[in-house]
């Protein structure tokens, strides 16, 4: 037996709109069961790692079931084309996958810079010179290889079967495509798939994609083999020399994913693992929630300004770090640096409870050798309460724009997260450090945040998309649970905050600060800008003693399902 709940169709323009209403009506109650759970961004996808827990799969069966069918039915992240995260804890094992996309060989730390140095504007993100080499090809099918249980084929079937037999266009896809024209309608084999006849697809057609099924097809009889050599690795490097890209065959043959220790770490009676380098996520969590400990935030009343203020505090401070990482090779700081409690101590101490610091003021580790809006998150836990937690993405909605006739996948932009001109913001307003600088074989700096947390007799898995804003909207989801016993769905739904270091303000989601708190929060020193939705967070949580849960984000497409058996 199997229940899916389904969000309504939400537009970020209607943000405002739909917090309104949740303040009206009560929100959707969090689904429960015992059997597991499954968090997405796509009712089909839920449903298909649905089945596959009710087939006896595990949550890494499931977790990559799902990522499967999201890189058919939600293209605007869900990809072959791309790269992502996976924080997994099974038994007692818990790691963390890196499937990054890498820069190509040829990639350099100009190739974005006209002759004066400034950025080229689009050049990191339209067409195939955006694109870094693949990850989830080789990504997926190294998880499913170490923990999966169920036939490999059985996992990718139903991805393959969405692309061959066809899925129904949801309002929110039609409205992206809509929203997206223009980049699609960039590359001719791009708007055969997604634009037929120069319109996007109505919402309630079904849309089939014959290319992908076969490359879907390939991958499910010969693994990643299929995509990363001979023929659909050929197509992918036509395409993009046609359009001026730089991706080889031996880049592409050459990927690997990594298997990397998690960032682990305990907070408020729970253990927490989550993404290490090249990710900022897991660093900027381990921060946050150590620097809260340190200021007590748990005894600050939840409806005040002190708990926004040093939220924002300890995120300045976490951001200002973050200009010194990227990938491992030349990060210029480690996680046990900035995790150190030492560290920790002396950025806790600096932190006022009256009045906000300058992010001018605050300066990156000093230790540091310079010292003079598309993504999509999966979660899941089966029945023995083993996690998943993944992050997925292209990049910006759709990648690069350019879809690979032959294969009919759709390569990423991802370039744009190296620091295309250190020192200057990228498309998520995010400024980093030559250590982000492009170089070849390099991973780009992320932000995702997949996470696992668990206690006696509890497990948990969540994240989210959201560019830069992504450790703070899960920080918070988590926050919500674990600091003041919300229910995911109650912890998913109330309004959230952020501050990244640079630009210096609170961005704060309508609803998020009442009047007094916004007032009091000027008073100390803060700049106040409204914003969009601060992540779209999906979580599922195991109990020994009791149901299953899962929650999806109201701001987005959001599905969250559970297996009503638990079979034990
Ligand atoms: O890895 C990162 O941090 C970004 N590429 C994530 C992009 C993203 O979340 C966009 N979607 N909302």
């Amino acid at each position: 037996m199997k229940r899916i709940f389904r969000h309504t169709t939400l537009s970020a323009t209607f943000l405002l709109l739909c917090l309104g209403l949740l303040a009206c009506a009560a929100p959707p109650p969090a689904l429960d069961a015992t059997g597991g759970a499954v968090a997405s961004a796509a009712p089909r996808a839920t449903a298909a790692g649905i089945k596959v827990l009710e087939e006896g799969g595990n949550a890494v069966d499931a977790a990559v079931a799902t990522a499967l069918v999201l890189s058919v039915v939600h293209p605007n992240a869900g990809n072959l084309g791309g790269g992502g995260f996976a924080v997994i804890r099974m038994g007692d094992q818990v790691e963390a996958l890196d499937f990054r996309e890498t820069a190509p060989a040829a990639a350099r730390a100009d190739m974005y810079l006209d002759e004066h140095g400034e950025a080229i504007s689009d050049r990191s993100l339209i067409g195939p010179l955006a694109a870094g080499v693949p990850g989830s090809p080789h990504g997926y099918f190294e998880l499913h290889q170490r923990y999966g249980t169920l036939p490999w084929k059985r996992v990718v079937d139903p991805a393959v079967r969405a692309a061959r037999d066809g899925f129904v266009v949801t309002k929110r896809l039609a409205g992206a495509l809509e929203g997206s024209s223009k980049l699609l309608g960039r590359f001719e084999a791009t708007a055969e798939v997604w634009l037929p006849g120069g319109r996007p697809h109505d919402a309630g057609s079904t849309v089939r994609i014959p290319a992908l099924a076969d490359s879907l097809q390939a991958y499910a009889d010969r693994g990643p083999v299929a995509l990363m050599e001979g023929p659909i690795a050929a197509a992918v490097v036509a395409a993009s020399e046609r359009h001026g890209g730089i991706l080889s065959m031996e880049d592409l043959a050459g990927y690997r994913s990594v298997w990397r220790p998690p960032i682990r770490f305990q907070a408020f009676g729970w253990d927490i693992a989550s993404m290490p380098l090249p990710s900022s996520g897991g660093i900027i969590l381990g921060q946050t929630c150590a620097m809260l400990e340190r200021l007590d935030w748990v005894s600050k009343p939840r409806f005040g300004a002190d708990r926004t203020h040093l939220l924002a505090e300890v995120w300045r401070r976490a951001y200002a770090d973050r200009f010194l990482l990227g990938d491992p090779s030349t990060s210029q700081a480690t996680a046990e640096e900035l995790m150190s409690p030492v560290w920790l101590d002396r950025r806790a101490m600096t932190i006022d409870v009256g009045r906000a610091t300058p992010s001018d003021e605050i300066l990156p580790w000093p230790g540091a050798p310079d010292e003079s809006d598309q993504t999509t998150h999966l979660s899941v836990v089966d029945a023995e309460g083993n996690a998943v937690a993944l992050t997925t993405t292209l990049n910006g909605r759709f990648g690069c724009g350019l879809l690979v006739p032959e294969a009919g996948f759709l390569l990423n932009n991802e370039m744009d997260d190296f620091a295309a001109q250190p020192g200057k913001p990228n498309q998520f307003a995010l400024v980093q450090g030559e250590a982000n600088a492009v170089g070849p074989g390099k991973r780009m700096l992320s932000s995702m945040t997949p996470t696992v947390a668990w206690r006696d007799g509890e497990s948990m898995a969540f994240g989210a998309p959201g560019g830069s804003r992504i450790p703070t909207g899960t920080a918070q989801v988590f926050l919500n649970v674990v600091v003041d016993g919300d229910g995911l769905q109650a912890a998913v739904d109330r309004p959230r905050v952020h501050h990244q270091w640079r630009p210096d303000s609170i961005r704060a989601e309508d609803g998020a600060l009442s009047p007094e708190i916004r007032q009091e929060l000027i008073r100390r020193g803060h700049e106040i800008e409204d914003c969009g939705a601060v992540g779209l967070v999906q979580i599922v949580r195991w109990m020994a003693d009791g149901p299953c849960q899962a929650a999806a984000d109201p701001r987005g497409p959001g599905s969250a399902g559970v297996v009503g058996t638990k079979g034990r």
